[in-house]
């Protein structure tokens, strides 16, 4: 049976649609909180991605988040815009006014519907989830055609019940029904046969777009997704690199690689320009300060690296032998463009490309060239990581309240270390002078003399970008205040700079998050 949807029209029985969740699900795990610039940034990346539907936030849950979803609403086109409610009015309203200005939109609502959710978590019988699917779907018609509803922790839901769910949600106006792994808990054959059941029983089921939301807390969310869509989801809900609650969600990439590496076993279409998808990740992980592990599959820097001897023969005698798909697919490269000293800003320009990062600003671009020729100074071969980490470093500050200026350490055996330091605090550049037990410590006491505040710090690690004992280092920093946790990370061939890099970096994200709940909270 086709299926007219009323944003998407008639849609051809195989076409998949993509909902992206990284500004949601993705962004509301620890560490990974993005303030609204950055937001507009990444719907502008997923926009040209070619993701169907952008799950740009939660309204309700914060002025901050409402913001968010609104602005991304009037400013970017090209997706659906979704904002996530509770089955409560103010949620839905919420949802609604913040949708508002998107061209084409949708509001969804979810309510856990698992004997587990529904006694502890809830407090409400099952009748009484009943009644407040079929309220809250209705209320959210009022504001748009397309409502998606969500039976939270769907997989664990007894599968009579959730039939009875799923019914009320389409008969009070559902158009999308999603089924979610909320605690990353199925298997694929669960998925099979919960979405198989759902079709076969559901009276208008057929009428409707079914949904498949996976988190990866048994690293399944990827196979349980493909499970859904092969029996008949025809949505993906995913994040770019994985990103989400706890091990994280379904992570885009991977699932449309699959549909495109085979589709002998996944006879599916989508929009997603996969082309795009590198620079796609590097600009979150850059923007979230997290790298995706180098053994990230499609995105990890190892994914098309080929070590073994025998596998190199192999691919140079053919590159089918190790590779079941081309690195350019997926937006990687090949460069064989040598940076150093000498090299102009077209030549940098050129291999930030290369590297996946077309797409950043003038002023990142510039901080990030002059870093580079003060890196080749130093360094005798500055290698791709060396520069990925840098103008890394560079696109997430361009929108940050404070800056590293400059910093001068003197340590040693002999007298406690001293730092001195000059941050730019909202454009006014401020400058302490602290001793410390070392010459971290003085460093981070000559922050908080500079922007007074009381977070604790939970982590401070140090690792080496590349090899040798010219390398950048690379720190990060995990701060912790009331409950919010935020990790910062920096790079600089000074393991004091990047240790400071990193400290500044996590303040700012605290200041992000306090800012969304208790603005000005925390000021110097
Ligand atoms: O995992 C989950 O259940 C969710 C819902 C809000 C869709 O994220
Ligand atoms: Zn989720």
């Amino acid at each position: 049976m086709s299926i007219t949807h009323p944003n998407f029209g008639k849609m051809d029985a195989n076409r998949v649609i993509i909902f992206d969740t990284t500004l949601r699900d993705g962004e509301q795990s620890p560490g990974f909180s993005m303030n609204i610039d950055e937001k507009i940034r990444m719907a502008e990346a997923l926009a040209v991605l070619g993701v169907d539907v952008l799950e740009a936030g939660f309204p309700a849950a914060s002025p901050g988040d409402f913001e968010a979803v609104n602005r991304i609403a009037t400013e970017v086109k090209g997706f659906v815009v979704a904002g996530l409610a509770r089955s409560a009015v103010n949620d839905i309203t919420r949802a609604g006014e913040a949708i508002k200005p998107a061209e084409r939109k949708r509001i969804h609502t979810f309510i856990s519907t698992s004997p587990l959710h529904m006694k502890y978590k809830l407090r409400m019988e099952p009748e009484a989830v009943l009644e407040a699917i079929t309220s809250s779907v209705a209320l959210a018609r009022n504001f748009t055609d397309d409502v998606e509803w969500s039976a939270e922790d769907g997989t664990r839901t007894d599968i009579e019940f959730l039939f009875r769910c799923v019914e009320a949600a389409i008969k009070a106006g559902a158009t999308t029904i999603n089924i979610p792994d909320t605690v990353g808990y199925a298997v694929p054959d669960d998925m099979a046969r919960i979405f198989s059941a759902v079709r076969e029983k559901v009276p208008g089921a057929g009428k409707v777009i079914l949904s498949a939301h996976c988190h990866n807390d048994l690293g399944l969310a990827v196979a349980n997704t493909l499970a859904g869509v092969h029996a008949g989801a025809r949505q993906i809900e995913c994040t770019i690199n994985g990103i989400g609650e706890r091990a994280g969600n379904a992570a885009l990439e991977e699932i449309v690689m699959a549909i495109r590496t085979r589709p002998d076993v996944n006879p599916y279409t989508h929009g997603i320009e996969t082309a795009r998808i590198l620079r796609t990740s590097k600009l979150l992980a850059s923007i979230t300060g997290f790298d995706v592990q180098p053994n990230k599959a499609i995105v990890g820097r190892n994914a098309f690296a080929h070590e073994s001897g025998i596998h190199q023969d192999g691919m140079l005698k053919n590159a089918a032998t190790y590779e079941i798909m081309t690195p350019e697919s997926v937006g990687w490269q090949k460069t064989s463009l040598v940076m150093g000293k000498h090299s102009g800003r077209a030549a940098f320009r050129d291999k930030l490309n290369a590297l996946g990062y077309g797409d950043i600003g003038d002023n990142a671009l510039n901080d990030a060239f002059r870093r580079f020729k003060d890196l080749a100074d130093r360094k005798k071969i500055v290698y791709d990581e060396d520069i990925v980490a840098l103008v890394d470093d560079e696109v997430v500050r361009d929108h940050q309240r404070i800056k590293f200026v400059s910093l001068e350490v003197r340590a040693g055996s002999k007298e406690p270390a001293r730092a001195e330091l000059e941050l730019e605090v909202d454009g006014a550049v401020k400058t302490a002078s602290e001793t410390g037990d070392g010459p971290v410590d003085a460093a981070f006491r000559a922050i908080r003399a500079i922007f007074p505040h009381n977070s604790e710090l939970l982590l401070f690690s140090v690792g080496a970008v590349t090899e040798g004992t010219d390398a950048q280092a690379r720190c990060t920093v995990r701060l912790q205040e009331e409950g919010k946790m935020v990790d910062g990370q920096g790079a600089d061939t000074d393991t004091i700079v990047a240790a400071v890099r990193a400290y500044v970096h996590a303040l700012n994200k605290l200041i992000t998050k306090r800012a969304r709940t208790e603005p000005e909270a925390l000021s110097a």
